[in-house]
């Protein structure tokens, strides 16, 4: 069971330890994405025996990756591995390097390692002068997320050509700049399923262009920006970094209580301090420094949640879709805006086909709010929009 003592322990070791982090980058993703530490050692403490000190290694070496990743500096990297070094050698001097004692120093040793090779990699700048956006966002965080970032650029005199990517079928952009930006929000802690699917297979390689990765979510990422660098790479792009922020929650479901309660919620997000920071890696992503976050941190079964919730073929039995009659006014909106086409018009009233994608916009674009998705929106409240100019309009 948890024992409380090793617990507050663990805790203000952490927050100890997110001081320094918070000075250097200014920003509360990075805040979250270390908040995995404490995780791992409560579930560790609350199933295994503890091993002491030991467990402090890994989060020393995050620290100092994490800084040497903002201060731009190889010595950091150096320092953390010989805290890697440090805690095996502690722990196998001090007898207890069992099987959760490998796991656990493997995923720090191939994120090290991973985070190492980028950084010798990136020791020529690039500066962009051409970017492609590909920018996907559904009730549009993304896009006023996003907008920052271009504006910024765009002032810095670097030449952003966006492209909307809302239907799979229509997008065949032609990217010829000399930078990609890949933008889109979380769903389900990964890329939403069409963005997947094109950057698997239609998007065209990147013979080793720079792309950089920016995504929004509710709170929990996860490894979004794990999954989403993975496909850029094996299309042939040389991911150079990433950046996230928390953005009004837009899954209808999870919106039960007063509206004026979800409108103070949504007015939270996204934080100041974290727009200051995506400007300020604007500014560096425009002078062709290494910036934003190091690509990846910590691996986590979430992202296999994700696609064991949403795939094709639970999507297509359990979020279904269907239009309270008294209220649907035949406006068309939801069968222009889905991005799979899944309405046909029935005698004026919308009938959805085939697998959903779970974008939520019928459910939260609806004028009427008739559109409903059986469990999944019927008890919550739809998320209206606050940037509508990034909704896509057929
Ligand atoms: C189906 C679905 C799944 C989602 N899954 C997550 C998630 O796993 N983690 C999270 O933090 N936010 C999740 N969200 C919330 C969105 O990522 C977040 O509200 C985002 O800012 C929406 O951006 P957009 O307006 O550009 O579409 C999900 C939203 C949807 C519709």
């Amino acid at each position: 069971m948890v024992n409380h003592i090793t617990l507050t322990q663990d805790l203000l070791a952490w927050a100890i330890a997110m001081l320094p982090l918070f000075f250097a980058y200014r920003s509360w993703s990075v805040l979250f994405e270390v908040s995995v530490i404490p995780l791992v050692w409560l579930i560790l403490d609350t199933f295994l025996s503890r091993q002491g000190a030991m467990w402090y290694i890994p989060l020393v070496a995050v620290v100092v990756v994490l800084l040497g990743h903002r201060l731009k500096s190889r010595i950091a990297i150096l320092v953390s591995v010989i805290c890697i070094v440090g805690w095996t050698a502690f722990a196998v001097l001090s007898n207890s390097f069992g099987f959760i004692e490998i796991v656990f120093l493997g995923i720090t040793l191939v994120w090290v390692s991973v985070y190492t090779l980028e950084t010798i990699r990136q020791t020529n700048s690039h500066c962009p002068q051409k970017v492609d956006l590909i920018l996907c966002s559904f009730s549009g965080n993304t896009g006023h997320y996003v907008e920052k970032f271009t504006d910024t650029l765009q002032e810095n005199d670097i030449t952003v050509i966006v492209h909307r990517f809302h239907r799979k079928e229509e997008f065949a952009p032609i990217l010829d700049g000399d930078t990609l930006i890949l933008a889109f929000p979380v769903s389900g802690w990964k890329p939403p399923w069409p963005l997947i699917e094109y950057l698997l297979r239609d998007l065209p390689s990147g013979k080793g262009k720079p792309a950089f990765i920016l995504y929004t979510s509710a709170g929990g990422p996860e490894n979004a920006g794990f999954i989403a660098w993975t496909l850029l790479a094996l299309r042939g792009y040389r991911v150079i970094g990433r950046l996230w922020s928390t953005y009004p929650l837009n899954v209808p479901t999870f919106r039960i209580g007063p509206k004026s309660l979800w409108r103070f919620i949504d007015s939270l997000t996204p934080f100041k301090k974290d727009i200051e920071f995506l400007i300020t890696v604007a500014k560096e992503f425009s002078r062709g420094e290494k910036t934003g976050l190091p690509l990846i941190l910590w691996p986590t079964p979430l992202a296999l949640l994700g696609f064991l919730l949403d795939n094709r073929w639970i999507n297509r039995f359990l979020y279904r879709t269907y239009v309270w009659r008294r209220r649907c006014i035949g406006c068309n909106f939801c069968e222009n805006y889905c991005p799979i086409n899944r309405f046909s018009s029935e005698s004026g009233i919308p009938k959805a086909k085939g697998t959903c994608y779970l974008c939520f916009g019928c459910v939260n674009h609806c004028p009427k709010n008739a559109m409903q998705m059986r469990f999944l929106s019927e008890y919550g409240q739809p998320y209206k929009s606050r940037w509508p100019k990034f909704i896509v309009k057929k």
